[in-house]
């Protein structure tokens, strides 16, 4: 209770993760459970084995969570107690709900026993505060980039908490382009981290995929029509008789969604005057993505900052930092909260 623990608990979709975050930041335990190899088969996320998956391994996670603090404090005699917490943060939404669920429902059960406020958090915001694990003095205005496997989104962070959406993805979410790329090469489940190793020895010239919604002040984004001309690719390089050129391919797809990224979020700094620049969701890991954003916005007097690779894909350490924030302001969540699939930023 002295050191203000926040414990944090994030289900969206397939990882089942906990943190426990002290008053200052410091992260003393980051347990993250992946169920990667239950959906690599199916191609994708199953909802209902998600669920299922966040059920059988929560408590054991809450669990690893607990003794890792009492290791990082440097305490004899076992895990921290769940009286000893300050408060227990959960991620609300947005998600799958039946994944989403398994959290709340739990979150709220071990908080009320434990006699400690539960505190709500947004999975998106949870995506722009991991920045703030790389970078503690991070402060808006700044211009947001949020690109996982169900968002694309360019975000003016006004203030902690005023968001201003310029705008979004009108049909796939970037890593979602990713994942279908990869499928229909047929190279498994997550695309992203496939075709980024693959991108590596690839030229990113060799193939002149579209750049969607090119304009200036748009700010939207359109992935389907890329995902096709791939696939189009692919059929017509096999039609013919052609080996296919993966790594060609690859850094040619990354090229065309990355061109778009930067140039988007090129177009919101200078359209709002702001000088620092951010960027997260898992293809916030893509090495190629951070390079470029780091690279060419560095050259025009643009602080850029990453997230750790480790708080890029989803993580509990990210939902323990807004968790942390959120209850030091006072903002806790009543018992009868209900997970919320839709949550917008
Ligand atoms: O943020 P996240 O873990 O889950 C959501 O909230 O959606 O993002 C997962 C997505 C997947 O589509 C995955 O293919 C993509 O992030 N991803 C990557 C990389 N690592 C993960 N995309 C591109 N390059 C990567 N290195
Ligand atoms: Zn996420």
């Amino acid at each position: 209770e002295r050191r203000r623990l926040v414990l944090a608990i994030e289900s969206s979709c397939d990882e089942t993760a906990v943190a426990i975050i002290d008053a200052d930041g410091n992260m003393l335990a980051n347990q993250v459970s992946t169920q990667i190899d239950f959906h690599a088969r199916f191609g994708g996320v199953v909802p209902e084995i998600a669920s299922r998956k966040h059920v059988e391994v929560i408590v054991s996670v809450v669990d690893a969570a607990l003794e890792d603090a009492a290791a990082s404090l440097g305490l004899t005699g076992g895990a921290i107690a769940p009286s000893e917490l300050a408060a227990v943060g959960v991620t609300q939404g947005p998600g799958l709900v039946g994944a989403l669920v398994v959290g709340v429902a739990f979150a709220k059960g071990f908080a009320y026993a434990a006699g400690k406020p539960l505190v709500c958090v947004n999975h998106l915001e949870g995506h722009l505060f991991a920045n703030l694990l790389a970078q503690p003095d991070l402060k808006p205005p700044f211009i947001f980039t949020l690109v996982s496997g169900g968002h694309t989104m360019l975000v003016h962070v006004k203030a902690w908490g005023d968001y201003e959406v310029l705008g979004e993805t009108l049909d796939d979410a970037v890593g979602e382009a990713f994942d279908k790329v990869a499928k229909a090469l047929g190279l498994g489940y997550p695309g992203g981290p496939i075709i980024s190793k693959l991108a590596e020895t690839g030229n990113p010239k060799a193939i002149d995929f579209p750049r969607a919604l090119n304009s200036r002040g748009d700010y939207r984004f359109s992935l389907s029509g890329l995902k096709t001309a791939v696939t189009l690719y692919i059929e017509q390089e096999t039609k013919a008789g052609r080996t296919i050129h993966l790594p060609d391919l690859a850094a040619s797809f990354e090229a065309a969604v990355f061109d778009v990224q930067y140039k988007k979020a090129k177009n919101a700094l200078h359209a709002t005057g702001c000088k620092e620049y951010c960027i997260g969701g898992g293809v916030s890991a893509n090495p190629h993505l951070r390079e470029m954003m780091i690279k060419k916005l560095g050259r025009q007097g643009i602080r850029v900052t990453v997230p750790p690779l480790s708080a890029c894909t989803d993580n509990a350490a990210m939902i323990a930092e807004v968790a942390r924030r959120k209850f030091d302001r006072g903002e806790i969540s009543p018992f009868d909260v209900d997970a919320d699939p839709n949550m917008t930023l």
